[in-house]
């Protein structure tokens, strides 16, 4: 049976109060294509959400999760303290769009840096993944950021929170990211690839160190590079999708 969650829909308007408001008057502010705001306290899986409403232009936050997804059929935690959010777009190649939300997240804290294809990280720990989906005619980006959210002790030595490392607001880090993601996705459908790409690349952790890339069709292990249309280069194998991970040497 499909679980029901209590949904709260914003407009422009912005008839709402406490967290809902606060966190879609930021949302409207800074996203000029914003039509829809849906705020939930708790819920499945934002991305679901985002699935089951055929707008686009809507974005879906929560502040918490029961069935947080990652990548690669992973598990994303979503305790209360961190940003969960999902954002439904006109149909546009994934990887692209999750390039570009990375970038916008990692743009968003000082030092952050990106491994491909769309980790974020401080120092060597990840604080941030991006979940990007086709749905019938629409995209969906989803956003995991760590803010104040405890991490969960199986995941010590692999993720963090960006507590640990600044005293800074969800509401700030909210601000910070909606603000460069507008920037960034208009630069993106206005045909600037480019300039997005090298940006990307400048932040990316991944570029020019060795690693081993985990595929449905093998491992591959080198020296990585990046080629413009958003793959992995090592050993002169391109690849578009798979576990990416740093070796240290
Ligand atoms: C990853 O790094 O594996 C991607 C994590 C994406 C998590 C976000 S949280 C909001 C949205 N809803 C989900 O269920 N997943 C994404």
């Amino acid at each position: 049976m499909q679980e029901s969650f209590s949904e709260l829909k914003i407009t422009r308007e912005l008839k709402a109060e406490g967290e809902a408001r606060k966190f879609a008057e930021i949302a409207f502010r800074n996203l000029s294509f914003l039509e829809e705001f849906y705020y939930y306290e708790v819920v499945d899986s934002t991305n679901e959400r985002a699935k089951e409403k055929c707008r686009k232009f809507c974005l879906f936050f929560a502040e918490r999760q029961t069935a947080g997804r990652g990548r690669l059929g992973r598990r994303w935690f979503s305790d209360r303290g961190g940003l969960y959010f999902s954002i439904t777009l006109p149909f546009y190649e994934a990887a692209k769009l999750t390039m570009v939300s990375a970038l916008s997240v990692a743009e968003a804290i000082p030092g952050a840096r990106i491994k491909w294809p769309n980790d974020v990280l401080l120092g060597d720990l990840k604080f941030s993944g991006i979940l990007g989906e086709i749905a019938k005619d629409k995209a969906i980006v989803g956003i995991g950021i760590n803010v104040e959210n405890e991490i969960p002790g199986q995941l010590k030595g692999y993720a963090t929170n960006i507590s640990t490392f600044y005293k800074i607001s969800r509401a700030e880090v909210f601000e910070r990211f909606t603000r460069n993601f507008n920037k960034n996705y208009s630069e993106l459908v206005s045909g600037n690839w480019s300039e997005l790409f090298q940006r990307y690349r400048k932040l990316c952790a991944t570029v020019g160190i060795k690693v081993k890339v985990i595929t449905p069709s093998g491992e591959f292990s080198g020296t990585a590079e990046l080629s413009e249309d958003g793959a992995i280069v090592v050993g002169g194998q391109k690849i578009y999708a798979g576990d990416c991970i740093h070796l240290r040497v």
